[in-house]
């Protein structure tokens, strides 16, 4: 039977089946094809959505903006200071006013709760552009990444280093478990995923064959590796203060040429960005004055050498986001 989504909301990859996830893929890649060719896909051009942002966003707001034009759309955005979501409205009010003017409403924010209320009381299809928990539609751009470089994903080794119960990495062990790869949660024990959300992807692994592996020592989660992930140390809606704490913890796990060289010689460099790799941003230069450190997660030589594949998966955000909204407004 073939997979229809329409009408679906995509708050998490838990709700989707490796059947359909693998249809997105295959969707994304084909709009890619189009888009390289020039081909025009106005598929949409009845339709109109909302992108509604708490928390910044320079990928995820440009992609939903650039996918949904290129499909015909309406675009509106809206940020807590242009609206009345939050203050003087609550989200759920704010949900059944959206959905009787929108098809589609895009969430980025906090709470994975909110993103669910907007799904059920908007009674359209909601997309989670990155809560507190996950970041679904980050996922299908790295899938994509992965097998533009390897092919068959089934069976790599994907190794995040770092916060490994943040967002991102939460989200990488979930489409790892569905689709049958090796994911390694390499960081500080006190920074690894819920075991409640080990336990649902130990469940889907159990089905697909996947591997999940949980250490604190750098180099077990660079052996073997195919691809070396990590993200931001600090994620937003985190305290500052937190940062002198992680940096003790997670400066062991900072991607650097020592690390990348125990994985294997074809391992790619990933990273959703934004990245502190160097000095040349405000935040970059502060923790430059007070720690000392040139770089955090990732070290500039690895961000700029061969290994790295996050530009790639960057240009993927838009043909990954672009299939989902297609695939559940058409
Ligand atoms: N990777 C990602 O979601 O980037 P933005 O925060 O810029 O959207
Ligand atoms: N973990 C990061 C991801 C940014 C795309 C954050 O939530 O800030």
């Amino acid at each position: 039977m073939g997979v229809n989504i329409r009408g679906r909301s995509f708050l998490t990859l838990l709700d989707y089946s490796p059947k359909e996830i693998r249809y997105l893929l295959d969707l994304s890649a084909e709009f890619k094809r189009m888009k390289m060719a020039g081909m025009e896909h106005k598929w949409l051009t009845d339709k109109q959505v909302v992108l509604l942002f708490e928390k910044t966003s320079t990928r995820t707001r440009c992609s939903f903006e650039v996918a949904a034009r290129d499909l015909g759309m309406g675009v509106t955005f809206l940020d807590p200071g242009s609206s009345q979501m939050g203050k003087k409205e609550s989200l759920a009010d704010t949900a059944k006013v959206l959905g009787r003017m929108y098809d589609g409403i895009e969430y980025r924010g906090y709470k994975q709760s909110v993103v669910e209320d907007l799904a059920r009381y908007s009674g359209v299809p909601v997309w989670n552009g990155l809560t507190d928990d996950f970041h679904p539609t980050q996922m299908l751009a790295d899938i994509l990444t992965i097998q533009e470089e390897f092919g068959d994903v089934k069976g790599r080794k994907l190794t995040f280093f770092g916060d490994a119960r943040n967002n991102v990495a939460n989200s990488l062990m979930v489409v790892c478990a569905k689709l049958g790869m090796h994911y390694c949660a390499c960081g500080p024990r006190e920074l690894m995923p819920k075991e409640e959300l080990i336990e649902k992807c130990r469940a889907v692994a159990a089905e697909t064959g996947a591997v999940l592996e949980f250490t604190d020592d750098p180099a077990q989660g660079a052996k073997d590796c195919d691809v070396l992930y990590t993200d931001i140390w600090v994620s937003m809606g985190e305290p500052a203060e937190l940062w002198e704490k992680r940096i003790k913890l997670l400066l062991p796990y900072q991607i650097n040429k020592e690390l990348i060289a125990k994985a294997k010689p074809e391992a790619i460099f990933m990273h959703c960005l934004p990245a502190f790799h160097d000095r040349l941003t405000t935040m970059g230069e502060q923790i430059y004055q007070q720690y000392g450190l040139e770089a955090m997660e990732v070290t500039d030589d690895v961000f700029l050498g061969k290994q790295g594949r996050q530009f790639d998966e960057a240009e993927n955000r838009m043909h990954t986001i672009k299939a989902v909204m297609y695939a559940t407004l058409k």
